[in-house]
Order: structure tokens, then C-alpha cells, then sequence
């Protein structure tokens, strides 16, 4: 099922609960290694690259077992650091293995991680940070070897707040001799999640949700079980969805504490929220009001997952707005096929885009080049009058655990084909 298709023009109704953050789980995931015991994460999505990653740990002797929705997770018998090719290229938040089995085994041998076809994305941060505690890097053809006689704690600052190099960082230091002082962390809430597990473990983690980390290296860890939050990206695109098609939703679940920004720019689109501990009660306006300016940066900035879809639901807004992208390069790649649809988006610079609104968006036949892309157009075929079919739907099944199912309960006619 590599199509997904849309009969646009309803307005979203009703009542949908938000699955388990993938931004957390799979650093979580890679975490397990550093234990070498059993641990239960629970609440977590299943969705293809949790699947790669469950592959993954399978590669390197783990056992990994579905209970209902959590996973059991054993890593008692890793003993070495090769991981399998497949899955590794394909999905950039492999690289957290890399941390994780530096820490477990000292050595690790790995394809060069890939990713979302957005931007160079380059690793040099993650590779600085570890060489400055210990980590020997080698180049084997499209194979990266990384080796530590000796892991030990060091004083590190990033001089950008990568996500993914703060989780390397922390992953290696649980393990390392010494104490890591980690400055210019990143501060999303999926490196709260992947401290909180580790504590779970009995690891020591000072600063948490702050950008300067202390970790005490060499605790003796055990397994432990761990709920996976709800997904902050996905809730977003529920919110989006139901704003752009003029609805009324209930995202059960959403976890609103992590999404002010995006609850901002809801509430600028004429949007009416209410929060409660349960989720995110959504009231839109019938037309999108249009919103100025969207700025994506680091937490608790406006997210760049969530980008794709406010541009496209910004194209069906009452009058211009400017979008504007500071964390990625080529991610407006979903802008061709939205203007297919009747988009009227006019580049601006290397990394603005302009959006005239339009009253109606028209369906038609586009394709997912990437995940929020892909989940963009979907949002748009629901916009849209008549029509749209979806294809690549791959790259959308990577982070969304069932999006026909979550829009048809939301009463949109939605299909996988
Ligand atoms: C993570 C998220 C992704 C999200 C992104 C930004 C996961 C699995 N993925 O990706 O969904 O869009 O955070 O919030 O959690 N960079 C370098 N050198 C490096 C590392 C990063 O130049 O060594 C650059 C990247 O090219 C990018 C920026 O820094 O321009 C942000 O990257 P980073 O925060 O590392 O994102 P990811 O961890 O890859």
C-alpha cells in the first residue's frame, strides 16, 4: 500500500488519540544497549522505522518482543558492535547506535547513516564530541569504524543544538570513566525523554531539560519499564489537519506542554484551543487566517517536522504568508507538488517561501518525496475539492503508525491504495 487516497472538502469531526512519540522512542531504543538487561518501553508507535530499529537490535543479538503495544527489549547477549547494513542507511536516527554501542562494546562498525532526503545533513558534530572523549574514527569504504581503547568523560560544546549529537553525547557518557559536561545541548523534549529513561536505569543526569548536561559516568545499570510520550509531530499534524479543513477535534493525548509554539501559530490562524490534562480541544475557523511569518528554530521554537504541513495549510489561507526555514535546507520540497494543487508558494531566497492563499486547493495525483512532506500533502488532499492520490506513502508509514486510520476517525475519507 503505497498510495494513500483522498476525497477532500470535510471537515475534520471527532475524536483521535496521538501514538507514541518517534523522536523518543528510537534514541530509547538505542539506550537499552547500555543496560544489558531487560527493559519495557511502553506506548510505543509501530511504525516502519521502529520496525528498522527493532531489526537493528535483532542484528546485534538482541531479543525484542511486541507485548500489545510496548516492546520488550533484552540486549544481555550483545557482545559486539557490527551492525547490519539495511536499515542503517535508510534512517538517520541509527546514528544513535553509534553512542550507545561506543558505550556497551568500545567498538562499532556501521554503514554511513542516511535519512530523510532533506539537506547534506551532515555528522561532523557527532564525531567531534565523541573524538574528544576517546572515540578513533575510520573510514572503510561506506563503512564508518569507531573505536575506544578508553571512553572517558570530557568537557563538550556544541556549537549548534543537534538533537541527534546530544543524544550521541549522552549515550556514550552513562558508559565513559569520568564525568561529561555536555554545554549547548539541545532542549526537545525527546532528550528529556531519553534522560528520564536512563535514570529509570540508574544512570546519573544533572540539568535535565536545560542545554548544560552533567552525567556521571560507570553507574551500574539495570532495566526498567518506560512509557513513550505522545507525539508532539503527530498531534501537530492532527491540528494542522483539522485547522486547514475548517473541523472541530479532540487530540487525545496531544502533549500541548511541548507544542506552544505550534498552539501560537494555531491560535494565529483563528483557531480556538483548549487544554486539559486529557489532550488538545481544536475549534477552527472555517477559512485559516493567514499568518505572517513562521520561523522554524531549535525547542521551543516552531518545529521544522511541522513546517510542510503549516505550509500547506497556510496555502488555503486568507491572505500572504512567509515561512521561513532555519534548521534544514531543501525542505521545501513538498512546495512543487502542492503548487499542483493549486498552490500559489513563491520562493524567496535559499530558505523563505511566500505563500499567497487561495480559497481552494484541487486534488490531484502527487507524491511523498520525504516523511513530513508526505504527511503535508495528505493534509492538503484533505483540503482539497475532489481527489487526491498520494503516492511514496512509504516515507509517510516511517513515522505515522496508521494516518488513514487516525483521518478516517476523524470522519475524512481517506484510504490506503
Ligand atoms: C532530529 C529529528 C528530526 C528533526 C531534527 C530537528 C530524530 C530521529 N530526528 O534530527 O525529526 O527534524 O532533530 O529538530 O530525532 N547538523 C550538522 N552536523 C551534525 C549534526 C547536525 O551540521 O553533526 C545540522 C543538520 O544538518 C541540521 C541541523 O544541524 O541542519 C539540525 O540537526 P539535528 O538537530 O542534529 O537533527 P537530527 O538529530 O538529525
Amino acid at each position: 500500500m503505497d498510495s494513500i487516497l483522498i476525497q477532500g472538502g470535510v471537515a475534520l469531526q471527532g475524536k483521535v488519540r496521538i501514538q507514541g512519540s518517534k523522536n523518543a522512542v528510537l534514541p530509547i531504543l538505542a539506550a537499552t544497549l547500555l543496560v544489558g538487561e531487560n527493559s519495557l518501553i511502553r506506548n510505543c508507535p509501530r511504525i516502519a522505522d521502529v520496525y528498522a530499529m527493532i531489526s537493528l537490535l535483532r542484528s546485534l543479538g538482541c531479543s525484542v518482543n511486541w507485548q500489545e503495544n510496548a516492546l520488550s527489549v533484552d540486549t544481555s547477549a550483545v557482545s559486539r558492535g557490527e551492525v547490519g547494513s539495511e536499515a542503517v542507511t535508510g534512517m538517520r536516527s541509527s546514528l544513535c547506535l553509534l553512542g550507545a554501542l561506543i558505550g556497551r562494546c568500545g567498538e562499532v562498525v556501521m554503514e554511513h547513516p542516511g535519512g530523510c532526503v532533506i539537506g547534506q545533513r551532515p555528522i561532523d558534530m557527532h564525531l567531534s564530541a565523541l573524538r574528544q572523549m576517546g572515540v578513533v574514527f575510520r573510514e572503510e569504504g561506506c563503512r564508518l569504524r569507531a573505536v575506544a581503547q578508553r571512553l572517558r568523560g570530557a568537557h563538550i560544546v556544541l556549537p549548534f543544538p543537534s538533537v541527534g549529537a546530544t543524544e550521541n553525547v549522552l549515550l556514550a557518557a552513562v558508559l565513559a570513566e569520568g564525568d561529561t559536561l555536555l554545554e549547548g545541548a539541545a532542549l526537545e523534549p525527546e532528550i528529556t525523554s531519553l534522560c528520564r529513561y536512563l535514570q529509570c536505569c540508574g544512570a546519573s543526569i544533572e540539568g535535565v531539560g536545560t542545554g548544560r548536561l552533567t552525567v556521571r559516568g560507570g553507574s551500574a545499570l539495570h532495566g526498567a519499564s518506560f512509557a513513550v510520550p505522545a507525539d508532539r509531530i503527530v498531534a501537530g499534524t492532527y491540528l494542522f489537519g483539522c485547522i486547514g479543513t475548517g473541523g472541530s477535534v479532540f487530540l487525545e493525548d496531544a502533549p500541548w506542554e511541548e507544542m506552544t509554539a505550534v498552539l501560537e501559530i494555531a491560535e494565529r490562524m483563528n483557531c480556538r484551543l483548549c487544554t486539559s490534562a486529557e489532550g488538545i480541544y481544536v475549534q477552527a475557523a472555517p477559512r485559516p487566517a493567514a499568518v505572517n511569518f513562521i520561523r522554524t528554530e531549535p525547542y521551543p521554537g516552531f518545529p521544522t517536522d511541522l513546517q510542510s504541513v503549516a505550509l500547506a495549510v497556510a496555502a488555503r489561507g486568507d491572505g500572504d504568508s512567509l515561512i521561513r526555514e532555519t534548521i534544514f535546507e531543501n525542505r521545501f520540497r513538498v512546495a512543487e507538488d502542492l503548487r499542483r494543487m493549486g498552490a500559489d508558494l513563491k520562493e524567496q531566497g535559499v530558505d523563505s517561501m511566500l505563500v499567497h492563499g487561495v480559497e481552494t486547493l484541487r486534488g490531484t495525483l502527487v507524491e511523498a518525496r520525504e516523511l513530513r512532506g508526505g504527511a503535508a500533502l495528505v493534509v492538503a488532499g484533505l483540503m482539497a475539492q475532489g481527489e487526491t492520490k498520494v503516492t511514496g506513502c512509504r516515507y509517510i508509514y516511517r513515522g505515522y503508525e496508521n494516518i488513514c486510520r487516525d483521518f478516517r476517525e476523524l470522519g475524512a475519507r481517506v484510504t490506503g491504495a
